[in-house]
């Protein structure tokens, strides 16, 4: 209720403040789009698949390029465009935009037996620009073991940290500002801006800078993991990821607005460029010619109508980790044996299609901080407060409006767990364990890397501060939350369509917390994130423990773990690059198996999850793929 009312206040405020818009409106003539012949189709324009258009587009300017997207623009929408409405975000309930269908397909989970049989709120953003228009803006990278790892699916593709490394620094523009954060010291500083532009792109799309609004329990809760010997992690975009950090997010300091559309944004005025929206395409029409199928184009519902667009070279699908699976099944890519149940004739046999669904699971805690601390709730709290941001955003574009949470830290097993329980942990993990029944040749494959990466001390645990109440905030009381996320886990699920109705939601099973390594890998980090909170310097901040009750067992944290549990909006995997006989999708050149010319550029192709927020790694796969397609098809 409050929650609502807030809202609506602070909408209000939102409300005055638009600016003049700079981005034409995208097209939703269908009938003119349908006319067209295209050389390459894109479906869903989320912001990564935007940059695989602009990239053709420049290279091939002969070739017409058509993108698909279901959603709209939402241009000068202050609920997509500013940061700030996040901080009023709860983890079950969302931010603003959450669960609306405006802007989110607002997919649901089946039942979660490990999460006390609960629905999981799985959204996906449905606009231009995707996820990427209603997720947190966090802006990270992995670690370079992982993306390393990454390279072993499909080897010789080029698709190592080493590899990446341009095509992470090409889609960014990181803005060098001063980063007064603990434990990076001047010197420490001086050395980060030295080595800085070895990492850190300057001529990219996605504007990347550090929050400017810092609530008063951020730099006490640095200094307490410094305490327990986690230290400030000067450069984390380095590919050593762990260590308590100064979050980039993709804000642009020079309005305060998320950064998401920029590939949009330049790619607009080109003849050659064709963007239609609220399209959504239901299958991809596939021909069978010799031993391979070739994609000759979509089809797609507009208004309510039913039309096609042709495309003479490729098909591209990028949408998104939920839909894309559900795509290839309609259009008769998948498990044989699902497609004839549904009366779906088989175009190729795939039975990794939708599986290998791989997602972080994070435990919420909660604390009450002593009067005088100012976090976000001030908002709440403080009506002359609300209003000073709301003028210092309108007039300075920073603030507590153009901010978001800062302190973010990854964490080894080694930071809970002796050398020997370490290396129990990963020899099990290895040989597989007994509740996750026989393995796959893909999961074989992964957890014999998981087991190594762990011995090698790649983060395995995210622990995100958020300095609002989240769970039943009171009026005139300021929270500091915490968000404990396990960021490699064993579960594996799936996403399948179940009819043949393609606006009718796919299947999303994730099987989280099916086992014991997930569930304990999360309470350790909960209980490491208890032993925070009551060590110096934030324990002089922190009045109670609100959330887990205080004195539970490890028995009592586990039911509270899997009541509690939340995603972290990082699905990956359903379209998994790997080779075919492991169970993979998608090959090294992010092409289906048994196609031609139709490849998958989006999360579904990681084959492994990441230590990392996935917004940043996709655009770099999307910019990889980008010059992929251009050297595939020379002549355009
Ligand atoms: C709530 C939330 C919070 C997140 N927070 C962060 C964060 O802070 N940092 C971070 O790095 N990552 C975050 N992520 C993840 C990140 O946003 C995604 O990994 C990234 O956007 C890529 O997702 P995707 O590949 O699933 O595609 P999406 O970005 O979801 O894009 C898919 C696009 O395809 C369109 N589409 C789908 N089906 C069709 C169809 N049939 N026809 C036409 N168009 C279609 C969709 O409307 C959409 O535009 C978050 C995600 C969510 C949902
Ligand atoms: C920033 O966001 C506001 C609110 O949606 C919008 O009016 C304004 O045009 C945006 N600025 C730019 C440069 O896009
Ligand atoms: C969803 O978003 C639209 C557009 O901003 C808004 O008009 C509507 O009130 C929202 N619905 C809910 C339930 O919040
Ligand atoms: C945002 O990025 C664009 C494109 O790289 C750049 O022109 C602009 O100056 C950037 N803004 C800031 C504040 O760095
Ligand atoms: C409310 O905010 C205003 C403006 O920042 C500040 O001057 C005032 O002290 C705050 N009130 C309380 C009770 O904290
Ligand atoms: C390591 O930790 C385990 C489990 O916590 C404990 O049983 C064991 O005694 C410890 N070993 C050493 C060498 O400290
Ligand atoms: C919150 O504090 C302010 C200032 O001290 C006071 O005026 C207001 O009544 C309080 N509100 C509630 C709901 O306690
Ligand atoms: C397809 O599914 C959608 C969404 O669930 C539903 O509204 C629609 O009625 C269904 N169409 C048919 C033909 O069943
Ligand atoms: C598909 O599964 C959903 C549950 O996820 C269920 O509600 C729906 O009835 C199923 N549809 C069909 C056609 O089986
Ligand atoms: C699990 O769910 C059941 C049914 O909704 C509920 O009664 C129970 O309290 C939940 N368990 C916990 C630990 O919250």
């Amino acid at each position: 209720m409050q929650a609502i009312l807030l809202s609506t206040l602070v909408a209000a405020v939102l409300a005055q403040l638009g600016n003049a818009a700079e981005c034409p409106l995208p097209s939703s003539d269908a009938k003119a789009f349908s006319a067209k012949n295209f050389d390459y189709i894109i479906v869903g324009a989320n912001a990564l698949l935007l940059t695989i258009l602009l990239r053709i587009a420049e290279a091939q300017p002969h070739c017409q390029v058509g993108v698909l997207e279901a959603g709209v623009f939402h241009r000068d929408d202050p609920l997509v465009d500013t940061p700030g409405e996040l901080s009023l975000f709860s983890t079950r309930n969302g931010g603003l935009t959450w669960g609306n269908r405006t802007y989110d397909w607002a997919y649901v989970t089946t039942p979660q037996a490990g999460l006390n049989n609960t629905v999981i709120a799985t959204p996906r953003g449905k606009m231009l620009g995707g996820s990427s228009g209603l997720n947190l803006m966090a802006w990270t990278r992995a670690s370079q073991a992982e993306y390393d790892a990454f390279d072993k699916f499909a080897p010789g593709h080029g698709w190592t940290f080493k590899d990446l490394l341009p095509f992470l620094k090409k889609v960014e523009n990181v803005d060098k500002q001063s980063n007064p954060f603990p434990g990076i010291s001047s010197a420490a500083l001086s050395n980060a801006v030295q080595t800085g532009p070895l990492f850190a792109g300057s001529a990219g799309p996605v504007n990347v800078s550090l929050n400017t609004f810092m609530s008063g329990d951020v730099f006490p809760w640095v200094q307490s993991h410094n305490a327990l010997g986690v230290s400030t992690n000067v450069d984390p975009e380095d590919g050593n990821t762990a260590g308590v950090r100064n979050l980039q997010v993709a804000v642009n300091r020079a309005t305060g607005n998320r950064s998401y559309v920029g590939y949009y944004c330049e790619s607009v005025g080109r003849s050659n460029i064709h963007h239609l929206v609220g399209a959504q395409v239901t299958k991809v029409n596939l021909v069978k010619k010799g031993s391979l199928v070739t994609a000759t184009g979509v089809q797609f519902l507009s208004a309510g109508k039913t039309f096609t667009a042709k495309a003479a070279i490729e098909v591209v699908l990028s949408a998104g980790v939920v839909n894309s699976p559900q795509l290839l099944e309609l259009s008769g890519i998948g498990n044989s044996k699902l497609l004839k149940k549904l009366g779906i004739q088989t175009m190729i046999d795939l039975p990794g299609v939708g599986e290998n669904l791989q997602e972080h699971i994070y435990s919420i805690l909660e604390w009450q901080l002593k009067p005088g601390i100012q976090t976000f709730d001030e908002i709440r709290n403080n009506a002359t407060f609300l209003q000073q941001q709301a003028v210092q955003y309108q007039k300075h574009h920073d603030g507590v409006f153009a901010s978001t949470d800062s302190a973010v830290s990854y964490l080894p097993l080694q930071t809970f767990l002796n050398a020997s329980a370490v290396a129990a942990q990963a020899k099990a993990i290895k040989k597989g364990l007994p509740e996750l029944g026989p393995l796959t040749k893909l999961q074989k494959k992964q957890y014999s890397i998981q087991s190594s990466l762990i011995l090698q001390g790649v983060p395995q645990v995210e622990v995100i501060q958020l300095s609002k109440g989240l769970i039943v905030p009171q009026p005139n009381v300021s929270y500091m939350s915490v968000l404990v996320g396990h960021q490699k886990p064993l579960a594996r699920g799936s996403i399948h369509i179940n009819t043949t109705n393609a606006t009718a939601p796919p299947v999303i099973n994730g099987n989280y917390l099916n086992n014991d390594f997930d569930v304990q890998t999360i309470l350790q980090g909960l209980k490491f994130a208890l032993k925070l909170a009551s060590t110096p310097p934030v324990s002089h901040s922190v009045a109670a423990l609100i959330s887990p009750p205080p004195g539970l067992t490890d028995a009592q944290l586990i039911s509270y773990i899997r009541a509690t549990g939340s995603t972290g909006s990082h699905i990956m995997g359903t379209a998994a690059m790997a080779a075919k006989s492991d169970g993979g999708v998608v090959n090294g050149q992010l092409k289906v198996y048994g196609t031609k010319n139709l490849r998958v550029v989006d999360t579904s192709v990681i084959p492994l999850q990441l230590a990392t927020h996935s917004q940043h790694t996709v655009f770099a796969i999307a910019e990889k793929a980008a010059t992929m397609i251009v050297a595939a098809n020379p002549a355009g």
